[in-house]
């Protein structure tokens, strides 16, 4: 076989047999096939696209790379969830507890995020002395003994997507439907779980920026899962604005603690109540409408508290920022966002927000930029909201003074006033099933 040939037919959009995509996998990650042949067929991919098929065999021979986990030795049904990723995207620190608070297993591999603001793994590091890095025996114990582990991804999970991200990244072959589903379903399916709810971001903060696009991403992973064997869910939400008012990663966490005390922002709560009713009700305890019932109970019973509380105290953190969320942040400096006019905040740039937020130190320029937990962004006005001149937009928090008056700039650059009240966006577009997964 010879790479070439592979690259040519896929050039003029023909199709790859399932040998080839294997062969393909498997040498570029033994380092057999040059980055340039492979960057080739990548950008090919990009131009031409893959069929469903070929991306399922993409999707298999990524998630066999490397190792797969076995949660055979956790009782029930095992849920995972996976977000395409946005700003201010929290979820996971309020759903993991929430849904094992219902008495659903939750055993996550979550990743740290690059750009904008961190990843699940930055933020639980926000914790003092929370240990994300744990060996597979402890991750598994903890499943079995508390119901929930949220770790770092280990090393050697789809060891060929990790190869073939840095080369996207590098080569502007990120933005391809069929590559980001193959991307992020090898991973989930190597992670082992057996029903996987997919939160895909959409707007100017997500990868996907149109409904239809991230529609179209989100029935792929549907189908792959399904061809895999996984009871599968995908969620098309909102990412417009930044999720929530906070932006950071310690400020996050203080956030996620006011969901799970059964307080927080409304389009925070509501989208976890709606994710969490997709995962509840792939464990088969009763239809979404049942389960968002089952969860709303678990926030304010204070069960979902309580779980998180075992979590952290599990994974070696303090538990006492339960009580005093706001040491996460108070080690920074606090600065205040006035508004320039009156008006009504027609829209926001969330990904502006994002690098805002960056620039205080919350997230990463470089692969090797260490984040400072307490750096972030309160949002004191989101879309929707009206405003007066010099009124509080938002607190800024960080420990670089230096990039404030940037961060500052870009934060105000991604506000859009009107005269006019805008016209309420849905937070929810679509909820995308798998038949098969369906209550009955
Ligand atoms: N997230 C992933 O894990 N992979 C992609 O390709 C894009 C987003």
């Amino acid at each position: 076989m010879r790479m070439i040939d592979l690259i040519e037919r896929k050039k003029r959009a023909g199709q790859l047999r399932e040998e080839e995509i294997r062969y393909f996998i498997r040498e570029f990650t033994a380092g057999t096939i040059p980055d340039y042949q492979a960057a080739a067929l990548l950008m090919a991919i990009c131009f031409t696209g893959m069929t469903e098929q070929e991306t399922a065999w993409m999707t298999d021979a990524m998630a066999r790379s490397g190792d797969q986990v076995d949660l055979s030795s956790v009782p029930g049904v095992k849920v995972d969830k996976h977000s395409t990723g946005g700003v201010g995207d929290k979820t996971t620190l309020i759903l993991a507890p929430l849904v094992a608070s219902c008495g659903v297993p939750v055993a996550k591999m979550s990743g740290r995020g690059l750009g904008h603001t961190g990843g699940t793994v930055d933020k639980l590091e926000a914790i003092p002395g929370f240990r994300t890095f744990l060996d597979r025996e402890t991750f598994l114990k903890n499943v079995r003994e508390i119901g929930v582990c949220v770790a770092g991804q280990s090393g050697n999970l789809a060891p060929a997507d990790k190869k073939l991200y840095a080369l996207r990244d590098v080569t502007a072959t990120v933005d391809s439907i069929p590559l980001i589903a193959a991307s992020v379903m090898s991973k989930k399916i190597a992670a082992g779980a057996q029903a996987i709810v997919l939160d895909v971001k959409c707007g100017s903060g997500a990868f996907m920026k149109t409904a239809q696009d991230a529609s179209c991403l989100a029935r792929e992973m549907v189908k792959i899962g399904q061809a895999c064997g996984r009871r599968m869910a995908a969620v098309i939400t909102n990412m417009d604005a930044p999720l929530g008012r906070c932006v950071g990663n310690g400020i996050e966490v203080a956030e996620a603690i006011a969901v799970l005390k059964g307080n927080g922002p409304d389009d925070l709560r509501s989208v976890c109540l709606d994710l969490a009713a997709q995962m509840l009700s792939l464990a088969r305890k009763g239809s979404p409408e049942e389960c968002r019932l089952i969860a709303q109970k678990a926030l304010e019973s204070g069960a979902a508290l309580e779980k998180f509380e075992q979590m952290i105290i599990a994974q070696g953190g303090d538990a006492s920022i339960l009580n005093r969320p706001q040491a996460l942040y108070e080690k920074a400096l606090e600065y205040e966002l006035s508004a320039p006019q009156d008006g009504w905040i027609q829209r926001m740039d969330a990904e502006s927000c994002g690098r805002a937020s960056m620039l205080l130190g919350a997230g990463r320029e470089t692969k090797d930029s260490v984040i400072d937990p307490a750096a972030g962004i309160f949002l004191c006005k989101k879309t929707g909201e009206s405003v007066r001149k010099g009124e509080l937009l938002a607190r800024l928090y960080t420990n670089r003074p230096d990039q404030l008056e940037q961060a500052c700039e870009t934060l105000r650059e991604s506000y859009v006033f009107s005269a006019e009240k805008p016209a309420k966006i849905p937070l929810i577009y679509d909820v995308i099933l798998d038949k098969s997964s369906l209550f009955s």
